[in-house]
């Protein structure tokens, strides 16, 4: 019989954190080319609960019950046949794919296509946080031309900067040489300044709902976060040929990108949908382990709590990241 391990999961559309199930379920088996982890601690991210409201109904998940998740950090214990840059005893931090999710039990299945090693200046939790939010804000950045070589030296804007991606973001532009001007309410205006944003805006006051730099800077480079805010918040503050990369591809927002597309305006406004690679995982890990980049923790949640995580996320008010401890605490 097949050894069972802690699952939680969920069965259908709907129902957010109540709708989450602690189960046993069968410890999961790798194909070939996957390996199996002990999963040390997960991250729970918005699309984690947006998946489940249908957001990519009927493509995700792949399947019900699912076991929800992308982000962990753990340890290989099994390798595939043709796995050879993994091996049994590595500590890894890895990024779940959407369809199939995992992180939230207590081994999961992962591609070394999406893993790197976990050094162990790195705790698993900080691990555990990087793969979406990290590797959504690095994307992000680098698609709007910053590439870390001291060449960069635009004005970027991110907005609801004290979220995963903003923390990171606002640290990842820091180091790409960006002036960065970020929005985020009161009660976090200290903690964005001290992850090194230049100028922080209270996205509550008329200034930062206009997205007014106190400086008067328009913005080259625009990471917009806050599902909030909409181009035509933005557009009066970006640059003549600035770009934004938007990260809720809501129906509307798609069509606004498709008719700027047609438009013959230099002002830029792309949908961004994380395509995860493994080099840039390996930059987010490299930058924690030399202390230039660090993860804010909203909160910490054991696995038998994780409808709690999960409600935490979706309140949509979490400071940093919130995490699912699974043998880490
Ligand atoms: N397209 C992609 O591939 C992709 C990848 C990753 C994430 N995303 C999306 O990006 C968004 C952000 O993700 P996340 O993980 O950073 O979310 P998150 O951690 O849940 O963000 C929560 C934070 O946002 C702040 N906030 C909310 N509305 C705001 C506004 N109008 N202005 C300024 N701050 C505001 C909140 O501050 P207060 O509590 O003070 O309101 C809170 O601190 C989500 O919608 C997520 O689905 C997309």
């Amino acid at each position: 019989m097949a050894e069972l391990m802690k699952a939680v999961q969920y069965s259908s559309y709907g129902g957010g954190p109540a709708a989450l199930q602690h189960k046993e379920i069968p410890v999961p088996a790798p194909d070939a080319k996957k390996m199996l982890v002990k999963v040390e601690a997960a991250s729970v991210n918005p699309v984690d609960w947006k998946i489940q409201g249908g957001i990519g109904r009927p493509l995700l998940p792949a399947k019900f019950p699912h076991t929800p998740g992308t982000d962990i950090a753990g340890e290989v214990v099994k390798v595939g046949s043709e796995v050879k840059d993994f091996a049994p005893g590595d500590k890894i931090v890895a990024w779940l794919d959407t369809k199939h999710g995992g992180s939230l039990a207590e081994y999961a299945v992962a591609s070394p296509k999406y893993s790197v090693v976990r050094p162990s200046e790195v705790s698993p939790i900080d691990g555990a946080c990087l793969p979406v939010a990290g590797l959504t804000a690095l994307q992000g950045l680098t698609n709007g031309g910053m590439n870390f070589d001291g060449s960069f030296s635009g004005n970027v804007l991110i907005t609801a900067a004290s979220g995963g991606v903003g923390t990171y973001g606002v640290q990842i532009a820091k180091i790409g040489g960006a002036h960065v001007t970020a929005t985020c309410g009161e009660r976090n205006i200290d903690l964005i300044k001290s992850l090194g944003a230049d100028e922080v805006l209270d996205y509550k006051t008329p200034e930062g709902k206009k997205l007014i730099s106190p400086s008067g800077k328009k913005y080259d480079l625009v990471l917009n976060t806050a599902s909030a805010v909409s181009f035509a918040d933005i557009q009066p503050q970006l640059a003549p040929k600035g770009i934004v990369f938007e990260l809720n591809p809501t129906p509307k927002n798609l069509l606004v990108a498709a008719a700027r597309k047609l438009s013959l305006s230099k002002q830029r406004y792309n949908v961004l949908l994380l395509a995860a690679e493994s080099r840039n995982l390996e930059l987010l890990v490299n930058w924690v382990k030399e202390g230039k980049l660090r993860t804010i923790i909203d909160s910490k949640y054991p696995l038998a709590k994780a409808e709690d995580a999960w409600k935490k996320s979706k309140e949509g008010h979490a400071v940093g990241k919130v995490v699912v401890t699974v043998t880490e605490e």
